[in-house]
């Protein structure tokens, strides 16, 4: 097939996070040309996708912002789905309702899945100045702007929110704290449905105390903090947790359903103190790069990484 492998197009000083992307597509592009594929690459720039969708069977979607903007990424699907071309990972619509945190939020509680409280500007209704919250964007993923001072008493939280605004831009939103074991959950969609992938669990390992456990900004992109080595990715839970594990496959079908994901996705969850499971947000087309979480619970399932991205090719096309 002739596959155009879209990405998010770079501005001029990219980020550590933006820079990743471009890695992922290189990895993507490389396993769709051992496959036999005829392969092209670009980022995306809306008034250039007529010409690239140009003698293009499928589009292979990797887009994670426009004009850095993360929320503006629906506008591919919608493009794509409006000109008959298909393509890998979510719809439109999915992106829609996950690219907002809040509003994620929301539909999490109507449908009865714990999602930790919240308060928004610009009021902060329902905010305790004696609890624990986490400061972060509603809108951008990469863990933007999470170091060590998003953790902040309820107090602060207004004051750091201004911060990020100033910094960042966007809206920020204060979550409660959830002190506990972190999962990440991989779904991929094959023929009967859809897969929970083995549960990755974020390990903090011999983690400076005076941090909050957080897998903040550097414990991504910064090979230097000391966070980035110090959060590991253990899997085993189904053998050792069986009723934890099936309490979180739980979970996850019913986001793949009520959110309408495809393709594949991922849910990001914590555990509170009582073992009780928090959904913090929900992803779709999470990273694909060969070292990323969901490329790694994929190997744990038996699929190399090559086969993971036939994989995705083969259900956009069902
Ligand atoms: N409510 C919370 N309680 C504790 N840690 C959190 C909470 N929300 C986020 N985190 C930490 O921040 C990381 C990034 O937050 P997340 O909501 O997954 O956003 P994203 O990955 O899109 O940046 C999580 O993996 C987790 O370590
Ligand atoms: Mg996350």
């Amino acid at each position: 097939m002739r596959i155009l492998v879209l990405h998010s197009h770079l501005g001029p000083n990219p980020r550590a996070d933006d820079l990743d992307t471009l890695a992922m597509a290189d990895a993507v592009s490389g396993a769709l040309q051992q496959s036999g594929h005829t392969v092209r690459r670009a980022g995306f720039l809306p008034h250039e996708l007529d010409g690239l969708l140009f003698q293009c069977d499928l589009v292979f979607n990797l887009v994670e912002n426009v004009e850095g903007q993360d929320e503006l990424c629906a506008i591919i699907p919608t493009m794509l789905e409006k000109y008959g071309v298909p393509f890998t990972g979510a719809s439109a619509a999915a992106i829609q309702l996950t690219s907002d945190k809040p509003a994620t939020k929301r539909i999490l509680r109507a449908i009865g899945v714990s999602t930790p409280d919240w308060c928004e500007a610009p009021d902060w209704r329902g905010l305790d100045s004696s609890c624990r919250y986490i400061v972060k964007s509603a809108t951008a993923d990469a863990s933007l702007g999470l170091d060590d001072g998003a953790v902040v008493s309820g107090a602060m939280v207004e004051a750091r929110a201004t911060d990020c605004k100033r910094r960042f831009g966007g809206r920020w939103f204060a979550e409660a704290f959830i002190d506990g074991r972190e999962f990440n959950i991989g779904l991929l969609e094959d023929a009967s449905g859809v897969r929970v992938l083995p549960l990755a669990e974020m390990r903090f390992v011999e983690w400076d105390e005076r941090r909050p456990r957080i897998v903040g900004y550097g414990a991504k992109w910064n090979a230097e903090d000391p966070a980035f080595s110090a959060t590991v990715r253990h899997f085993g839970c189904e053998d050792a947790e069986p009723e934890l594990a099936a309490a979180l496959h739980r979970i996850a079908h019913r986001c793949w359903e009520v959110f309408g994901l495809s393709g594949y996705g991922r849910v990001d969850l914590r555990l509170d103190e009582n073992g009780q499971p928090y959904v913090l947000e929900l992803n779709c087309n999470p990273c694909l790069s060969p070292e990323a979480g969901f490329a790694a619970a994929a190997r744990r399932a038996g699929y190399e990484y090559g086969q993971l991205i036939d994989h995705i090719v083969r259900t956009a096309l069902q």
